[in-house]
């Protein structure tokens, strides 16, 4: 009696915990549904070596374009394949290829005119790599399928859009081991890269706080004149959608920074509030007429969202995202420990007992050439050996060469990526979490746990050379 009484208490409390963090809006659970039996953990995943790459890309647009460009000038790389829905965007980046290649990208197949072209790609060039640089609602499926096809998938950020297609996500990449990347070039961009050495260095002490953010003024993609572009389809999300809708950029590196998802701490919880909707509603009545689009549409998601994850060590980490309000560009992109801060937007440094030859305690900041030596002592190894390149290359200063100089290398190699299919996963999964929260009055939701508590033997990105 006493005993079924105990069982009875224990369904109970069970089922309404798992209603209460599930949503409403997805029908999403927190629960990891079990990897299917052959399918393989892909957290430190090392595929067979390539000695050539057989590159393929779906989406030439404003990204695109300019990764295949960096990945044509790439020694080992062969581009066989370009999609798009539009032919003389096809056509531009081939040029591109066959000029930057000097005989090396010959045979570029082209792919263009409808929504599915890119799916005869797949099956007819059979590429090794794929990249999708397409709107957001496509990246999953696109994914999924290249790596059903044989491919490993390099994917913009954010992977996808919802807990289940990241779910998909890793379900195949497990299934077929192909590497799923998210490509968070920020993580490769200077600051980051030395901000992560001097982590792992230990140089401001154990970790205990960061903030992230996406901070970036995008109302004219609302523009009239723009008949290309994000403006014809990321407004859209804006409108529809209440949460953080751009999470990695900011959070990537931070995350990396404290080892979430691999060995050392995770991703738990994160509860999320928006403010009011307002700017992008004015700016439509502003910049357009009456009968215009966007003074149709009711833009419902808050200017500027806030968000706190709790780890599971018990750090925070702050992620906010405003693309509608007239301030300057930000990742936040700050770091603090026990023994001082690092942060960006300008690059700045606070230790315990001042900066060597710039500060002399913790009150002030250290930056601008104050930083020099710091640089001289901490900048990532990976950063001096492309520093020239990459800043020849450009790129958003240059990250994103390096990023990409990285991907080739590693499956050259036959190593482990440096960003897994999972952190790619969490990192996203902010979006939808923050929804859910911020639909349900800021409530904590729990991050699904993607590797399936693989997680703890996941080896911390290493200070690579
Ligand atoms: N990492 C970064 O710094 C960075 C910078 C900009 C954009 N992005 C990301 O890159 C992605 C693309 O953004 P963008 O600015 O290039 O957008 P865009 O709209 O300029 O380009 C997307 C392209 O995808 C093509 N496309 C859409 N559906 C297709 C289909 N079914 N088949 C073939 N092609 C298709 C479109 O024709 C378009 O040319 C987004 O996920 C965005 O968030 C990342």
């Amino acid at each position: 009696m006493k005993k079924s009484r105990r069982n009875f208490i224990k369904t109970t409390s069970l089922s309404i915990a798992s209603l209460s963090s599930s949503s409403f809006l997805t029908g999403f659970s927190n629960q990891s549904p079990e990897r299917k039996l052959g399918n393989q953990y892909m957290g430190d995943f090392k595929a067979p070596k390539l000695k050539k790459i057989r590159i393929a890309i779906i989406g030439v647009g404003g990204r695109g374009h300019g990764l295949i460009r960096q990945l044509a000038h790439i020694a080992g790389t062969e581009i066989v394949g370009i999609s798009d829905l539009h032919e003389d965007l096809v056509n531009r980046s081939v040029s591109s290829c066959i000029e930057i290649g000097n005989g090396r990208h010959q045979n570029i197949a082209k792919y263009f005119g409808d929504e599915n072209k890119w799916k005869k790609m797949l099956n007819k060039i059979k590429p090794d790599a794929v990249i999708i640089a397409t709107n957001w609602n496509n990246h999953a499926k696109m994914a999924i399928e290249s790596m059903k096809k044989g491919a490993h998938a390099f994917v913009e950020v954010p992977i996808a859009v919802t807990i289940d297609e990241m779910w998909q996500i890793v379900n195949t990449s497990e299934q077929t081991q192909k590497h799923c990347m998210m490509m968070e070039n920020v993580n490769y961009g200077r600051e980051e890269l030395l901000f992560l050495n001097m982590c792992r260095k230990e140089i401001i002490g154990d970790l205990l706080h960061a903030e992230a953010a996406y901070i970036h003024d995008l109302r004219d993609q609302m523009d009239d004149e723009k008949k290309r572009g994000e403006g014809l389809w990321r407004p859209y999300h804006l409108a529809k959608r209440d949460g953080n809708l751009y999470p990695t950029h900011g959070l990537g590196p931070v995350a990396q920074y404290m080892n979430l998802s691999r060995t050392e701490d995770q991703f738990n919880t994160i509860v999320s509030y928006s403010t009011p909707a307002i700017g992008r509603n004015l700016y439509a009545k502003k910049k357009h007429a009456k009968d215009h689009l966007w003074n149709k549409t009711d833009f419902k998601g808050g200017d500027l969202n806030t968000s706190i994850i709790k780890t599971n060590l018990g750090r925070t980490v702050l992620v906010q995202w405003d693309e509608t309000s007239p301030r300057p560009y930000s990742r936040l992109n700050l770091i603090q420990g026990t023994k001082g801060t690092l942060a960006g937007f300008p690059t700045r440094i606070a230790l315990q007992g001042g900066v060597p030859a710039a500060t002399e305690d913790h009150h002030s900041w250290a930056k601008g050439e104050q930083l020099a030596a710091i640089y001289e002592q901490y900048d990532h190894p990976i950063y001096k050996r492309l520093e020239t390149l990459a800043k020849k290359m450009g790129g958003h200063g240059g990250m994103d060469f390096i990023m990409l100089y990285r991907m080739v290398e590693c499956l050259k190699e036959g190593i482990p990526l440096d960003q897994n299919v999972y952190e790619g996963c969490f990192w996203s999964a902010v979006s939808p979490l923050s929804e859910i929260s911020v639909s349900q009055g800021g409530m904590p939701q729990k991050f699904p746990d993607f590797t399936r508590g693989n997680w703890k033997e996941t080896k911390p990105l290493k200070i690579v050379n």
